[in-house]
């Protein structure tokens, strides 16, 4: 582990590189700007001639990593009335199947879907990519001047890569887990003719009777990783996390501690009612028969690797 990393025995808290030009005042320059040669005034770094603040990467990455993730929240608050309030409330999935078809217009088809799913997903993901990228060659450039550190300056080596927080760990397996979730109950239907009017919440309870193995498992993982990442993630951007607590002395751990189980709290209540609404109803009510039943068989054996079981 990098030795400027080593916060824990200190006491110390890590810090990720801010961007500088928050606090531009570091700079010989007086933060009105320095007289040059010819006795003109020259903008202070991080000002444009204009006047107009310009920002490092670092920073615009964040608020695209940030402001992308509110269209999530946005789509999220709609997925968890429509699958987990309302069928609570109905008890009834041909019930709850007509509020599904009220909202879909909002998220599915143009312009709704790219602007409030595909787009802020690839922004998101990518900016933390991104980010990681910005910060290590940053961390390069601070820390590797001396020789013995030079030594571990290739882009290869985890040296001067940026710790991976608990948020971002959770955030990496619920990709694959949407994606495959997406794949499911979105692309595959859309091969078949009328697309997505086939699917609603009956060719989901479909898999819950044909088959729960796969179907509790996925879903399991797939609510309870991605309502943890978001959950934490919105109290990262709101400065709720433990590692944010600004309390100092003995009352440290005591505030960190009482954080720690507010998230998880809030996160497990949310996790509750999604697992009550999907599993206790949409998961209940059977598989569909007839000629519908066996379009979703067809359907649900498109699904790769365990499609062939199913
Ligand atoms: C309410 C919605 C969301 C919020 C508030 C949120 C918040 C965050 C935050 C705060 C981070 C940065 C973690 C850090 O640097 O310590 C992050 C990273 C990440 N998020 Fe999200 N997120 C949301 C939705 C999603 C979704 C839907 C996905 C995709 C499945 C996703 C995938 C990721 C990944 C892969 C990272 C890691 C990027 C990196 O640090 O390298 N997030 N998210």
């Amino acid at each position: 582990m990098a030795d400027y990393q080593h916060e824990d025995s200190l006491g110390l808290q890590q810090l990720e590189p801010s961007p500088v030009e928050d606090t531009p005042v570091e700079s010989k320059d007086s933060y009105f700007g320095s007289t040059n040669d010819a006795g003109a005034t020259t903008p202070p770094r991080g000002t444009s001639a204009l006047g107009l603040s310009q920002h490092s990467a670092i920073w615009y990455l964040n608020r695209i990593q940030k402001y992308s993730s509110w269209a999530f929240t946005a789509f999220g608050v709609a997925h968890i009335t429509n699958t987990a309030v309302i069928p609570l409330i109905t008890r009834s999935v041909p019930e709850s199947e007509r509020y599904l078809l009220l909202t879909r217009p909002y998220y599915q088809g143009l312009p709704a879907e790219p602007l409030l799913i595909t787009l802020p997903l690839l922004a998101h993901v990518l900016s933390g990519l991104a980010l990681r990228v910005v910060r290590r060659n940053l961390n390069a450039k601070r820390y590797g001047d001396n020789e013995e550190r030079a030594q571990k300056k290739s882009f290869f080596s985890s040296y001067f890569w940026p710790k991976v927080s608990g948020v971002s760990k959770l955030g990496y397996p619920f990709l694959p887990l949407l994606v495959g979730h997406v794949f499911v109950n979105r692309a595959i239907p859309k091969q078949y003719p009328g697309g997505q009017s086939n699917v609603n919440l009956s060719y989901v309870s479909h898999a819950f009777a044909r088959h729960p193995v796969v179907s509790y498992a996925g879903f399991a993982a797939l609510i309870s990783v991605g309502v943890l990442h978001m959950t934490w993630g919105w109290a990262k951007w709101l400065g709720l996390t433990p590692d944010q607590v600004t309390e100092m002395g003995s009352d440290r751990q005591v505030a960190k501690d009482r954080r720690w189980y507010v998230i998880n709290g809030i996160a497990s209540a949310v996790i509750g009612l999604w697992m009550a609404g999907s599993f206790g109803v949409i998961g209940r009510a059977g598989e569909a028969p007839g000629y519908v039943g066996r379009i979703y068989n067809e359907m649900y054996s498109k699904v790769p690797v365990v499609g062939r079981w199913l």
